[in-house]
């Protein structure tokens, strides 16, 4: 049966028996303040350090700014009631800290909060389950001023924030993430600087990834305090790391790889320890002076779930003498005490990122998360895939982003037949917005937007994911 509003853009769904999710299965699509919500100097917002770094020449792909950005601070009712077209179950959302507390300290700004209020609303009577992440990357900028996330005091604010967030939303949010990815906040922000605020220092990479899982840690002891039903939790991008051959120093590049990437996030958080190699790799960058008594056991505070976001693999190598540097997340910089080790370019498909397309990567991302750390219920927060994308006629037929969703939710599938907690899936994103570095130049969207006009379009895939959630799975291949 199809619903005559939503036809599935392919045939994909209409044959053989279905691969079924189990029920409740929480299907939701992600966003992020900065990447969406514009109005940038609206209702007592503050510069954060997105706002800078994107304002700063040269930062950000043909100077494009999150000024604007899909004007979903004016457009929310709008953007809500498409989320409920597309039979959404759940939307993960980020709040803008500069927004509900100007400069990052003191009281909170009604009119920031009441933003949010209002979409949790919205979204609730859409019957649709909010999720919230307090932290996608945009430090309010006098915090930055002040020494950011290498700055041990930067943690305590956010715990400050976060309570105030939960003060005025925890009433009616049950779930919520820390922090997004905080290696992306930590190596891309402070190690090679590709990101906001765009520093490029190893040591305080190091310290500003401590620091925010520090932060992690008091902000879920606030929360669990003043909301003992909360569901809390903090995502983390996960990569499979692979070494390119069997050859002792490509395996042992896979292992330092590995180490920076995932186990310094995982380890601490749910372990309650850094990785001794880790601490071993890094000696020439840091002694870990910055961490003290009683740290770990904060950040290992419990958790209700864990948010595992999933795009691609990392193949590496050992080094070889005169190799390029290449660029973002495989530069040097990103890699401190590793600068050496090589990214390997396999030659298998990629999306428009350059991020070779790894499905199976998933499943084992998935699958090693509950083996080796935690029986929690863990949740894929985002996945998706940005392609050129062309309206024609009205219509954009994204069908290699479509085949992506289809691709990795099998593979999500996969990981629930071997036994693995799943409970949700997130597509990154539900609309096409600003890709920080990339500006407006990478869609990721499954639903296109118009930056002149602010018209969306759902594209095929929105469509598509539509009748999944309607089914609750998918067809067999
Ligand atoms: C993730 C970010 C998200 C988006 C996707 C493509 O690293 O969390 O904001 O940029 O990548």
């Amino acid at each position: 049966m199809s619903n005559p509003d939503h036809p599935p853009a392919v045939g994909v769904l209409d044959q053989g028996p279905e691969l079924i999710f189990p029920p409740g299965f929480l299907w939701g699509a992600a966003t992020a303040a900065y990447q969406i919500e514009g109005a940038a100097t609206e209702g007592g917002r503050t510069p954060s350090i997105w706002d800078t770094f994107s304002h700063t020449e040269g930062r950000v792909v043909a100077g494009h700014t999150g000024d604007v950005a899909c004007d979903h601070y004016h457009r929310m009712p709008s953007d809500v009631r498409l989320m409920a077209e597309l039979g959404l179950k759940s939307y993960r959302f980020s709040v803008s800290w500069s927004r509900v507390q100007p400069n990052g300290t003191g009281p909170a700004n009604a009119e920031g909060l009441d933003f949010y209020r209002r979409l949790v609303d919205e979204l609730l009577g859409h019957g649709i389950e909010p999720w919230l992440t307090l932290y996608h990357w945009d430090l309010p900028q006098p915090l930055e001023d002040a020494g950011g996330w290498p700055a041990r005091d930067t943690a305590a604010r956010f715990a400050d924030y976060a309570q105030l967030v939960a003060d005025a939303l925890g009433d009616r949010v049950t779930y919520w993430t820390t922090l997004n990815e905080p290696w992306c906040s930590a190596f891309l922000g402070y190690g090679s600087g590709v990101h906001a605020p765009g520093r490029s220092d190893g040591a305080d990479a190091v310290r500003a990834g401590h620091h925010l899982m520090l932060g992690h840690g008091l902000a879920v002891q606030a929360l669990r305090a003043s909301r003992p039903q909360a569901q809390l939790g903090i995502t983390v991008n996960l990569y499979p790391v692979t070494p390119a051959t069997d050859a002792p120093a490509d395996v042992d590049a896979a292992r330092r790889i590995d180490a920076l990437a995932n186990r310094f996030f995982l380890d601490p958080v749910l372990r309650g320890s850094y990785p001794a190699d880790l601490t071993a790799d890094l000696r020439e960058v840091t002694d870990f002076g910055h961490v003290r008594d009683g740290d770990l056991a904060v950040i290992s505070t419990p958790l209700n779930l864990v948010g595992i976001n999933y795009y691609s693999r990392h193949v590496v190598a050992a080094p070889v003498q005169g190799a390029e540097p290449e660029p973002y997340w495989r530069s040097p910089s990103c890699w401190p005490g590793s600068e050496d080790v090589r990214f390997v370019t396999r030659g298998v498909p990629v999306t428009d990122m350059n991020w070779e397309i790894d499905a199976p990567g998933l499943t084992e991302t998935l699958r090693r998360v509950h083996d080796e750390y935690t029986d929690l219920p863990l949740y894929v927060t985002e996945n998706g895939s940005a392609f050129v994308d062309a309206v024609v006629d009205g219509q954009v037929d994204d069908a290699d982003r479509l085949a992506y969703f289809d691709a990795h939710l099998r593979a999500a599938h996969e990981a629930i037949a071997a036994g693995v907690p799943l409970r949700g899936y997130f597509a990154w994103s539900l609309m096409d917005n600003f890709e920080w570095a990339w500006g407006y130049t990478k869609r990721f969207g499954m639903v296109w937007v118009d930056y002149d006009s602010q018209a969306r379009i759902p594209k095929s895939s929105a469509r598509w994911y539509a009748e999944v959630i309607r089914r609750n799975g998918l067809a067999a291949q």
